[in-house]
């Protein structure tokens, strides 16, 4: 192992051959780590302050030279001390970052046993191997395969359900009527008793829905619920415009309906109203005639029968020829040639009385009205399984509609 030992000549070669010796020994021992723990070993044999082999060399050859060989023995030590301290930063490279170690060598174009470079030289080698080093890390964390399919946004498309509604909303637009809306979350005023259905009366009962919690204390009336149908609005309506009124109104509706293929607690309707003067059941008919022929084709054909609403007065439910059979008879029309459309009826004179302070005197105006579902159109339409699926938000449901 080496040690430090007094100079005995001062004359260059003899110094330079101590130099020798001393690399010679450095390299040696360089050459022989392997773990981070042997480089400490062999930082602190070199470099510790307290003697270490610099220090010795410092104190053995430089301190004890004599006055006239200092400045010799100053260069070589000086230089002695850069290269030691390279050596350990080469070590400490080679085995905690081999990447860098090796790029270093690489810039270097020299082995560490034989730099020439000056030492500025070297210290900026080391420095830019390792930022080279930490780029090509980055670049290969960021790596990016630009052959890689993108990622697919697609495009949305209109509900199946949302479309027929404008369909309908299309076609009494074209006759002039505006478009209204009005809140999914109604007083019981507006669902029911303005529309002439008493507290109690069995016809609410048809309408069961959600109650919102809580409201005892408050007078029925007031009590919300999740409305029933869309015909809350005609009231809506009536309340902030005098008539001549002509309005179809699109929403959403809730009932206590079980769910199966054609009936879901969540559906959608489009209220229709008009209020004028001389307005009589031949309006209705024709409006809602024409109305079915131009959604489905003029070969379409209406019929009306009685029904009841308490809201109107006659009532009506109408149905249209098969849009599928012709009216000969399939599964869609259960093989009677009809289908079931919508309700409706002249406006009852009773749901006037609630308006009247707006306008609406029954023995100067009258009105009809309709209700029609929307999904069950849409089911028939698309030929939908089941009700559910305008629901579920399935996207492989709803991408077909693309
Ligand atoms: N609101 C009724 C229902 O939901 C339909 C309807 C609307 C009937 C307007 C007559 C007039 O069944």
């Amino acid at each position: 192992m080496y040690t430090v030992t007094k100079l005995e000549e001062y004359s260059p070669a003899a110094l330079d051959r101590a130099v020798a010796d001393l690399l010679a020994a450095l390299e040696a021992e360089a050459a022989d780590l392997h773990t981070e723990s042997d480089w400490k070993t062999f930082r602190d044999r070199w470099m510790a302050r307290k003697n270490g082999i610099l220090t010795q060399v410092n104190d053995i050859w430089l301190k004890a030279a004599p006055r006239e060989a200092k400045r010799d023995v100053g260069e070589r030590v000086n230089r002695l001390g850069r290269r030691v301290a390279e050596k350990v930063t080469l070590v400490e490279l080679r085995l905690k970052n081999p990447i860098v170690f090796a790029r270093t060598l690489e810039l270097l174009d020299i082995t560490p046993s034989a730099m020439q470079t000056d030492w500025e030289t070297r210290d900026r080698i080391i420095e830019k191997a390792k930022l080279e080093a930490e780029s090509a890390g980055r670049l290969s964390s960021e790596r990016l395969d630009i052959t890689l399919p993108g990622i697919q946004r697609p495009i949305g498309v209109k509900h199946p359900v949302l479309r027929v509604m404008d369909e309908i909303v299309a076609v009494f637009k074209a006759m002039g009527y505006s478009v209204g809306e009005g809140p999914e979350v109604e007083t019981d005023y507006y669902n029911f008793e303005s529309l002439n259905f008493p507290p109690n009366h069995p016809a609410r009962d048809t309408q069961d829905t959600l109650f919102i919690a809580g409201q005892d204390r408050k007078p029925a009336r007031d009590r919300l619920m999740l409305r029933t149908h869309t015909s809350p609005v005609q009231i809506r309506t009536m309340e902030v415009q005098p008539p001549p009124v002509r309005i179809v109104i699109p929403g959403k509706v809730h009932r206590n309906d079980p769910l199966d293929a054609t009936h879901s607690p969540v559906f959608h309707q489009v209220e229709g109203l008009a209020v004028d003067t001389n307005i009589t059941f031949c309006d209705l008919k024709g409006t809602l005639d024409h109305a079915m022929k131009a959604l489905f084709g003029s070969s379409v054909k209406t019929r009306f029968y009685p029904s009841f609403f308490p809201f109107t007065e006659p009532s009506a439910d109408m149905q249209v020829s098969c849009i599928f059979c012709g009216g000969k008879g399939c599964r869609k029309c259960k093989f009677s040639g009809w289908i079931e459309l919508l309700g409706c009826g002249m406006v009852d004179p009773n749901v006037f009385e609630f308006v009247k302070q707006y306008g609406y005197d029954s023995s100067k105006i009258s009105g009809f009205a309709f209700g029609m579902g929307v999904d069950r159109l849409a089911l028939l339409k698309y030929e939908v399984e089941g009700i559910q699926m305008f629901f579920e938000g399935d996207v492989r449901f709803l991408e077909q509609f693309g």
